[in-house]
């Protein structure tokens, strides 16, 4: 029998959930549990994403695979949590015996607790869902010495919880629920005491940063205010923050890329679509008038910024001339690097009762097209970086290795873009540090180059 506290957390979607998933696994250390390989543990935490049907149909699939760990070993249960956990809710318990509990998103500060006491109590099964009314209790685990992986010089600041903007589209407003801010002090304390662990790059998160302290919740301070806090901090090397609706962008928030040298230049600012008609058709509350002159004034302040996106292709009514202005779009802007998806129909938004739906082959075609595009630009934004020199931020590894005397280290430089470097073997552990590297080739979506003096 394993009755040892050991668990395995699997996540989906986005950076919310992996920042929810490295919390929680914290969490879990602090409590006496150990992280192992899937073969080993006892505990499977399954993190979910439901923003379209595919990740969502991943997690039954999963629960599937999973299922043969617990006829073999009875002892052994899963747990459930995330955007689907909070969309499906009870049915999983219903569903799979051999899930014993299930939290919603509001719900994982509980989450800890709940585990340790269904791994004491036999046969115990639990359901967690409720919404709360303001920002979610949750501890700050910042662990005095823990495995290094979880600061290996950056980290995730939470800034808020959830979205009130309901673009038609987007099962997010509902399983994540209404938007409500951290306090501005809690987020500037979490952040100080990271940068003393050694932490050398912040990204601040939220479904919708431009928007912070502008709900109930707020305590008065705009996300211009908040960035100035955090961007002044003593000993943090890199800011960045994500995601920022176009809508909601103030003009401060754009001088700050101008103002400080901590903000990295670079920016995620999801466009959808590039015609207007199709925007308003999603309810995101701008125009492309409005997006250039964003790009316009982002520019302005800092011309060497990193712009990425998100597009859809084939929302509900799309014609073949709205595509075509996406396409232009893109190309005018000249995003460095782009997520493109397409239209899914998720459970009780207003586009799933939309009519014109696009054919599945259509929108496949149009997908593709789309990111025919993105590749060569982001070929071309690489290939303008040859010759240069770039500051690297040490994330782990490279995927591929040259030899056993020399290491591939694969980081990222301040516009957001990977760069590999082989350093000595016997140069240790580079995790975490920073490193001047003269880039000299561009592949397709990464570039190489040779360290330049010592890492820092
Ligand atoms: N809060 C972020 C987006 C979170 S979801 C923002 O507003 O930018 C991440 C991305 O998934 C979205 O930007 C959108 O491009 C895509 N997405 C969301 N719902 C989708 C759906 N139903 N079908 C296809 N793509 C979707
Ligand atoms: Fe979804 Fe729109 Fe909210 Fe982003 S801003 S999470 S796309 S509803
Ligand atoms: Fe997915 Fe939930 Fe994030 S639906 S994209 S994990 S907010």
């Amino acid at each position: 029998m394993n009755n040892e506290k050991t668990f395995h957390v699997m996540t989906f979607g986005c950076q919310m959930n992996v920042h929810d998933s490295e919390w929680l696994a914290r969490a879990l250390s602090v409590r006496g549990w150990t992280e192992v390989s899937e073969e080993d543990a006892r505990v499977y935490v399954v993190n979910t994403c439901s923003v379209r049907e595919k990740p969502e149909q991943k997690v039954y699939s999963l629960l599937g695979r999973l299922k043969s760990y617990m006829d073999a070993h009875p002892e052994r249960f899963v747990v459930v949590g995330g955007c689907v956990a909070q969309q499906i809710g009870r049915d999983f318990l219903a569903r799979y015996p051999y899930v014993r509990f299930v939290f919603g998103t509001d719900q994982i500060g509980r989450a800890p607790e709940t585990i340790d006491r269904l791994a004491e109590e036999e046969g115990k099964r639990m359901a967690l869902l409720d919404f709360e009314d303001g920002y979610p209790a949750q501890d700050v685990v910042i662990p005095e010495a823990g495995p290094v992986s979880h600061i290996a010089g950056q980290a995730f600041v939470n800034i808020m919880k959830g979205c009130d903007n309901f673009c038609a589209y987007c099962i997010v407003p509902y399983v994540r629920g209404r938007q409500r801010s951290r306090s501005a002090d809690d987020v500037v304390n979490e952040c100080r005491a990271l940068v003393e662990r050694g932490v050398r790059e912040i990204t601040l998160l939220g479904q919708n940063v431009n928007s912070f302290g502008l709900d109930k919740q707020g305590d008065g301070t705009s996300f211009a205010e908040l960035l100035e806090r955090v961007a002044t901090i003593d000993g943090l090397s890199r800011l960045r923050f994500t995601t920022s609706h176009p809508k909601d962008i103030a003009p401060e928030v754009i001088a700050a890329f101008g103002r400080f040298e901590t903000l990295c230049p670079s920016l995620h600012l999801p466009m959808q679509a590039g015609s207007d008609s199709v925007l308003r058709a999603m309810g995101r509350g701008y125009d492309m008038q409005r997006y250039m002159g964003l790009v316009e004034a982002l520019r302005a302040v800092r011309p060497d910024i990193a712009l990425t996106t998100d597009l859809i292709v084939g929302f509900p009514g799309e014609t073949d001339e709205d595509f075509r202005q996406t396409l232009q779009a893109v190309e005018r802007v000249g995003f460095e690097s782009s997520f493109s998806f397409m239209y899914s129909d998720r459970p009780g938004t207003r586009a799933e009762k939309m009519a014109f739906k696009i054919d599945r082959q259509v929108k496949g075609e149009r997908l593709m097209e789309l990111q025919a595009l993105q590749e060569r630009l982001t070929a071309d934004a690489l290939a303008a970086c040859v010759g240069r020199e770039a500051e690297v931020l040490v994330e782990s590894h490279s995927k591929v290795q040259a030899s056993d005397d020399v290491v591939s280290w694969r980081g990222r430089d301040r516009h957001g873009r990977v760069v590999n470097f082989p350093w000595p073997s016997e140069g240790g552990d580079l995790t975490g540090k920073l490193v001047r590297v003269g880039i000299e080739t561009a592949k397709k979506h990464s570039l190489w180059g040779k360290a330049v003096g010592n890492p820092w």
